[in-house]
């Protein structure tokens, strides 16, 4: 078992502890970092990380014993030793056995101090955005086995919700070929909304995270470097939502080679659910021939629910609804991608 660490303990840090434990490969997490700027008691603060940790607005109680003993987290009784600083590279990861740390603090100059640990004994470094100083970008259903273990040591998982659309564009623009896409991805909230208004980089993302908010969305980039033949063919935006997690993704996709109908469209999704995209992605039916709604996609562990609900072709026109669970599936795909590097360490 390769020993993890992990740099930023909220949404994704968290929920990605949990998909390890589901996947029974907690124990390789030995050590964390987090902020500490109000410098609270080190006790105190991993008393309340392992209380985030037990109970979970979104996903609910965690099916694991959770207590804090001074610096460390117990979960299941492995301990979690807490470093409190804002510069990984003042950590000693490697002293701790560490040869894995996934970057999951959001901070940029984390993220660039997370680069440097590759010269203080840690192997691989994993982003869980889209990371301007990664080697590779893995996406599973893309990607994820063009992983060099000789030239790859930094790593990054792209976005939520690049690893929901990337791998239906690619499959559609092989079968159909994708002239233009029209995205609009219906977020849920994130750590950095708040209630009442204040200022933010992005004017509108200050305003109360109660509302809808209209955003810019860095999608069109993203999948426009995942599959750079549709490069400049998607433009996107995103409408900021108070709900706690589920993302969905409303594509209206021009096709170069339309099909005749929409079973012909159902048939390549099919093949590829069963197939190249088995794990990543699912075909949604509804129940009972309705449609359901972006609560009952919490938890689900693909990239990509395409709902046939809201499967709509006219003429060259085609419609598409995505759901994903944008912290749970998330978690999913990077504790893959932590298997594949980890992998390569033997
Ligand atoms: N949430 C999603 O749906 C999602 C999905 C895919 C990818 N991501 C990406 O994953 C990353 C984390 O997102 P998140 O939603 O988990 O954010 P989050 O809930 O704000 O969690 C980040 C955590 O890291 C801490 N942190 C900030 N700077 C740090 C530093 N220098 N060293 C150690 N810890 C630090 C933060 O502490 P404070 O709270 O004290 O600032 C916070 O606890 C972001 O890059 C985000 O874009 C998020």
């Amino acid at each position: 078992m390769i020993s993890l660490g992990l740099i930023g303990f909220g949404r994704v840090g968290r929920t990605l502890l949990r998909v390890l434990l589901q996947r029974e490969r907690a124990h390789g997490l030995v050590c964390l970092t987090e902020l500490n700027p109000a410098g609270r008691d080190a006790a105190e603060l991993t008393a309340n990380l392992a209380y985030l940790l037990a109970h979970d607005s979104t996903y609910g109680p965690l099916p694991a014993a959770v207590s804090a003993v001074g610096d460390r987290l117990l979960v299941d009784g492995r301990e979690i030793r807490c470093f409190y600083s804002a510069d990984p590279a003042q950590v000693d990861w490697a002293a701790a056995g560490v040869r894995v740390v996934v970057e999951a603090s959001g901070d940029p100059a984390a993220a660039q101090a997370a680069a440097s640990l590759l010269q203080r004994g840690v192997a691989k470094v994993v982003f869980t955005r889209s990371a301007p100083v990664s080697h590779a970008t893995l996406v599973r259903g893309i990607n994820l086995d063009q992983y060099d273990p000789a030239r790859h040591h930094l790593v990054s998982c792209s976005t939520c919700t690049a690893n929901a659309l990337a791998p239906v564009l690619s499959l559609l623009q092989r079968a159909f070929g994708v002239s233009r896409a029209g995205v609009t991805t219906v977020h849920p909230a994130l750590s950095g909304d708040t209630l009442l208004d204040r200022p933010a980089a992005e004017f509108a993302l200050g305003r109360s995270g109660l509302g809808v908010r209209a955003a810019a969305s860095g999608i069109a980039d993203t999948v426009g470097k995942l599959l750079p033949e549709l490069d400049g063919r998607i433009s996107a935006m995103s409408l900021r939502v108070p709900t706690a997690s589920v993302n969905a993704i409303v594509a209206d996709i021009l096709l170069e080679r339309p099909p005749a109908s929409t079973a012909a469209v159902v048939d390549q999704l099919e093949q590829a659910a069963a197939g190249d995209l088995a794990g990543v992605m699912r075909l949604e039916p509804g129940f009972l021939g309705r449609a359901r709604v972006a609560e009952d996609f919490k938890s689900d562990p693909h990239s990509a629910v395409v709902d046939l609900c809201w499967l709509e072709l006219a003429g060259p026109l085609l419609r598409l609804v995505i759901w994903h669970d944008n912290e749970w599936a998330y978690c999913q795909r990077v504790a893959d991608v932590i298997d594949t590097v980890s992998a390569s360490l033997g």
